[in-house]
């Protein structure tokens, strides 16, 4: 039985009722990188130095599980973030259940641990190009709504300018202290009109930051940070590269973030499982990226409007990806199109590729 717990593929780990770890199995070894030989007979507090799940360390000396001994509850689930035995940072899911006597008293713990280090990896990842999405979005909306009576502001100090010259009512002192007072007002609100030009400028192209990039490395390391989600959700994920590609220049964070958008959309429309394809080749065009799913595919009538700003069919949905992929790609000189197919959704991102790209 011990030696079955043992080579079990999670990690699993029993304390008794004083919080004394009684069992600890290898796997529980590689995730938490302490030896059986260290935990066992310890307090299982010891194991987690730190352990959080919002980033703080707790100061109190924490077991998960420990809320089923206060008979809270029968069964608990958290991610922890936890100190390891050669000191790096980790983060793990613990689900802990009670092991109870024939009274129904509870005796142990049993916890079973998980590595979620990559699972953390894409949520952050998917985080950060949501708020980038959003970011640039409301930037460019930011702008547009305080253009216009930037604009009126102008003209109306102009005309009031004016009007101060022409009056007779004023003595030159006050006509003087007026028209510097309205210049003030001019050289804000042109500084204003400045900044916010260069907001939407910034939306707009986003300024890339532009460097020689292997699209086919590109779409491998997006391809494993989606791999654990994807394996989660029943999705097998294939990877065609074409040989010999030529590198091409974007800017590689955007690039990601356009081709992640695209990707995460196939994930969601999966959530009974599928495939998701993702290829780069190279043709007369430029570079071909193209990016299939084999979920419920997009309805005929919804087609036009699926790379409009704040378009969306889901809960919870903003509407921002894929309108955010079709800028990045636009501000490359590129295109973004969804392609017909017989099952599923393909979206094919073309980058042209001038002679010295490569
Ligand atoms: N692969 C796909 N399969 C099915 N429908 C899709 C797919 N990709 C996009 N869509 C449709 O296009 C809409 C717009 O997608 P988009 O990525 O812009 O926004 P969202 O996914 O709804 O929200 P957000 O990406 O901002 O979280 C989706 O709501 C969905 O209806
Ligand atoms: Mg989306």
């Amino acid at each position: 039985m011990n030696q079955a717990l043992d080579s079990a593929g999670k990690g699993i780990m029993i304390q008794d009722v004083n919080r004394k770890v009684v069992f600890f199995n290898h796997a529980c070894e590689e995730i938490t990188r302490w030896s059986k030989e260290k935990i066992v007979g310890k307090d299982c507090g010891d194991i987690f130095q730190c352990h959080t799940s919002t980033g703080m360390c707790l100061t109190e000396k924490f077991c998960p599980g420990v809320d089923i001994f206060q008979g809270k509850f029968s069964k608990t689930s958290r991610e922890l973030m936890i100190t390891r035995g050669d000191g790096s940072e980790s983060w793990i899911e613990a689900n802990a259940s009670a092991i109870r006597d024939a009274e129904g008293r509870v005796t142990h713990i049993v916890t079973i641990m998980e590595d979620i280090r990559e699972r953390k990896k894409f949520a952050d990842e998917i985080l950060k190009s949501k708020t980038l999405s959003t970011l640039g979005t409301f930037a460019a909306e930011l702008a547009h709504e305080i253009k216009n009576p930037l604009n009126a502001m102008n003209i109306q100090m102009l005309v009031l300018e004016r009007e101060i010259q022409d009056t007779h009512k004023l003595s030159s002192k006050s006509k003087k202290e007026f028209l510097e007072i309205v210049s003030i007002v001019q050289k804000e609100v042109i500084r204003l009109s400045g900044f916010v030009e260069e907001c939407l400028q910034f939306s707009r192209t986003g300024e890339l930051n532009k460097s020689l990039v292997n699209m086919g490395e590109m779409l491998n390391e997006i391809a494993s940070l989606l791999l654990p989600q994807a394996q989660l959700n029943g999705i097998y994920v294939e990877v065609d590269v074409m040989h010999a590609l030529p590198k091409v220049k974007v800017d590689k964070d955007k690039m990601k973030q356009a081709i992640l958008n695209i990707l995460i959309n196939g994930i969601e429309a999966m959530p009974d499982g599928g495939e998701l394809r993702m290829g780069v080749q190279y043709s007369r065009d430029g570079i071909l990226i193209s990016c299939q799913d084999t979920g419920p595919g997009i309805p005929d009538e919804i087609q036009d409007k699926i790379f409009n700003l704040f378009y969306t069919t889901k809960n919870g949905g903003t509407g921002i990806g894929l309108s955010f992929a079709q800028n990045i790609v636009q501000a490359h000189g590129g295109t973004l199109q969804l392609e017909q197919t017989s099952k599923g959704s393909k979206f094919i991102i073309v980058i042209p590729v001038d002679e010295n790209t490569y």
